[in-house]
């Protein structure tokens, strides 16, 4: 019998992970089983339990669950900790439940699968929601020049800033900074939109400065067609890049952490960008 992953979600019907952990598989010819799992809203704890209690190895957390899996975890990475939220849980030898987040790592994976430098960059990161704090603490490990985060509802974005200041995090690192988009001015030379505001079609009110024909528009959302964000970029001369790379690096990390194999991504990527 092979082994059994899943992701769980709710709604899970439009996961691409069960398609990428199945390429991965084939690719790195691993017998493993990855399905989508939709659990209820209000139990997720019981789903992964029963889930393990039927042979499951380890699984992906997706909206909604990220937190609550984050809260249920009997042994936390650190990266994990400073996310506050994890999308990795792998069931121990021990019977404990390991959990981690890799969506970071999966970002910074991408630009770099991209030659996308981050050492001594200016980077601007968009939203302030869960889904940016995931990705901060990878992306200061990059060494950055300056980190600034902009968001509609200023004060998140400057308590998420004072949350990952070099001081409370104890290492020499790039400031930290956060503010609305009213006082954004001068260009970065990468600007990662990590809103929710793709999915509605809707745009944050950026200066029209922001990003000149040198600098990197990264989406951590993708489509078939670019984001209306990629889209302002793209008109500015900025060299754009959708989110679907960052998927396949964080699904790769998961697969890493179960199977201790890194599969290649840039033939997954491939794939995926066909079946889009
Ligand atoms: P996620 O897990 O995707 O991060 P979230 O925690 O609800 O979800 O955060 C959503 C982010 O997208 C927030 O930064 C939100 O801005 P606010 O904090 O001001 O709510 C941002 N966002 C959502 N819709 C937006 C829109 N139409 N314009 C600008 N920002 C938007």
């Amino acid at each position: 019998m092979s082994d059994r992953y899943c992701v769980f979600g709710h709604p899970v019907g439009h996961s691409r992970s069960p398609r990428i952990h199945a390429l991965f598989a084939e690719q790195c010819g691993q017998a493993m089983a990855y399905e989508a799992i939709e659990a209820p809203r209000e139990d997720f704890a019981g789903a992964w339990q029963a889930f393990v209690a039927a042979g499951g190895l380890g699984a992906n957390v997706t909206v909604p669950f990220k937190e609550e899996a984050y809260r249920m975890a009997d042994v936390l990475s650190q990266r994990a900790r400073r996310a506050g939220a994890v999308n990795t849980l792998v069931h121990g030898r021990d019977g404990r439940t390991y959990a981690d987040t890799t969506d970071g790592v999966g970002l910074v994976r991408d630009l770099e699968a991209h030659g996308v430098t981050l050492d001594d960059a200016r980077i601007l990161v968009l939203g302030a929601g869960g889904a940016v704090r995931g990705v901060l603490d990878p992306l200061l490990a990059a060494r950055p020049q300056s980190l600034h985060i902009a968001n509609r509802t200023a004060e998140k974005a400057m308590g998420l800033a004072a949350d990952f200041h070099p001081q409370k995090r104890g290492q020499q690192q790039a400031g930290v900074t956060g503010s609305g988009y009213d006082t954004l001015e001068g260009s970065y030379d990468v600007v990662i939109n990590g809103t929710s505001a793709s999915l509605g079609g809707d745009l944050p009110p950026l200066p029209d400065t922001l990003l000149t024909d040198t600098g990197v528009a990264y989406d951590m959302m993708y489509a078939a067609d670019p984001t209306v964000f990629l889209q302002w970029a793209g008109k500015r001369g900025a060299r754009m890049i959708d989110g679907l790379g960052m998927l396949i690096e964080q699904a790769a990390e998961s697969f890493f952490l179960w199977r201790h194999v890194r599969p290649d991504t840039a033939a997954v990527r491939e794939v995926l960008r066909r079946e889009l």
